[in-house]
C-alpha cells in the first residue's frame, strides 16, 4: 500500500500528540513529536548556561553549540511510547516540566534553531510513512504532505487537559499558571517571524473542544482512509 506523510499542526495542548501517536501505532507509521525536539533544545540551554538569570538567551553561544545538540527518539519496549533522547540521555520527563514549557517558545522563535531542526525533520520524512505533529509541519517542514490537519480547541479546555496530564504525572502547577502558559505560547508561536503557527491553506480544520479522545481518533482514522484512497 502507498505510504503518505501526515502533518498535524495546531495550538498548544490540544491533543495533537495523542491522536498522532494513536494513528501512527494503528497504521504502522513512524511518529515524530517535533515539539519534543524544541523542548529538548530548551532543556539543553537550561542545563548549559545559555539562559542568564533574567532568562535572556545567549544566542551566539547557542549558535556555536547547536551542532552538539543531538536529539533522537526510541520506543519504550514495554509501553511502545516514544521517548526523547538528548545526547544519548532519556529526557522524556524533564522536557515536560513547566520550566521548559515557559521557555520553549522563545527558543523556537530563533531562526537557526528552526533551520537545524527542520532539516532533521525533513530527513526523518524522506521515506514517507510518517506522522509528525507540531506548529509548522504542513506549512514549512512538509508542504507537500498528502494529509494535513490543523487542530484547535478553546484555551480553557486545553489548559484543563494539560492540568490533568501534569497531575497524573505528579507535577504540580496551578490551573491559572497553565492557562497563562498556553495563551502566552499561542501568542509567541503565532507572531514569530520564522514559520509562525498558521493553518496551511489545504489543511483540514478540527476543533476538538467537545470531542472525546475516541471520537477524535475515529475522525482522524477516517481522514487517513480518505487520503490513502484518493
Ligand atoms: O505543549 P504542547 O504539546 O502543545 O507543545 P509542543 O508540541 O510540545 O511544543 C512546544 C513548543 O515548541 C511550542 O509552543 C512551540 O513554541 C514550539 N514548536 C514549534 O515552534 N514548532 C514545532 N514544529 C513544534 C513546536
Amino acid at each position: 500500500m502507498k505510504k503518505i506523510v501526515i502533518a498535524i499542526d495546531g495550538f498548544s495542548s490540544c491533543g495533537k500528540s495523542t491522536m498522532a501517536k494513536d494513528l501512527a501505532r494503528e497504521i504502522g507509521y513512524i511518529y515524530i513529536d517535533s515539539g519534543a525536539m524544541y523542548r529538548a533544545v530548551t532543556l539543553y540551554c537550561i542545563e548549559n548556561g545559555i539562559f542568564d538569570k533574567d532568562n535572556n538567551i545567549d544566542e551566539s553561544l547557542l549558535k556555536g553549540k547547536i551542532e552538539e545538540v543531538n536529539i533522537s527518539f526510541k520506543l519504550n519496549p514495554e509501553t511502545k511510547v516514544p521517548q526523547t533522547f538528548l545526547n544519548g540521555v532519556n529526557v522524556e520527563n524533564k522536557i515536560r516540566t513547566m520550566e521548559v514549557s515557559s521557555k520553549v517558545s522563545y527558543i523556537a522563535a530563533i531562526g537557526f534553531v528552526r533551520e537545524a531542526l527542520v532539516n532533521q525533520q525533513q530527513l526523518m520524512g524522506n521515506e514517507k510513512g510518517i506522522v509528525m505533529d507540531g506548529r509548522d509541519i504542513g506549512t514549512t517542514v512538509f508542504p507537500d504532505a498528502e494529509l494535513k490537519i490543523f487542530v484547535t480547541a478553546s484555551a480553557e479546555v486545553r489548559a484543563q487537559r494539560r492540568y490533568d496530564e501534569l497531575k497524573v504525572k505528579g507535577q504540580s502547577a496551578s490551573f491559572e499558571e497553565i492557562l497563562h502558559n498556553v495563551e502566552e505560547r499561542d501568542r509567541i508561536d503565532q507572531t514569530r517571524e520564522v514559520s509562525p503557527l498558521r493553518k496551511a491553506d489545504d489543511a483540514i480544520l478540527l476543533d476538538n473542544s467537545h470531542m472525546t479522545i475516541l471520537e477524535q481518533k475515529e475522525w482522524l482514522r477516517n481522514e487517513f482512509e480518505r487520503a490513502i484512497n484518493s
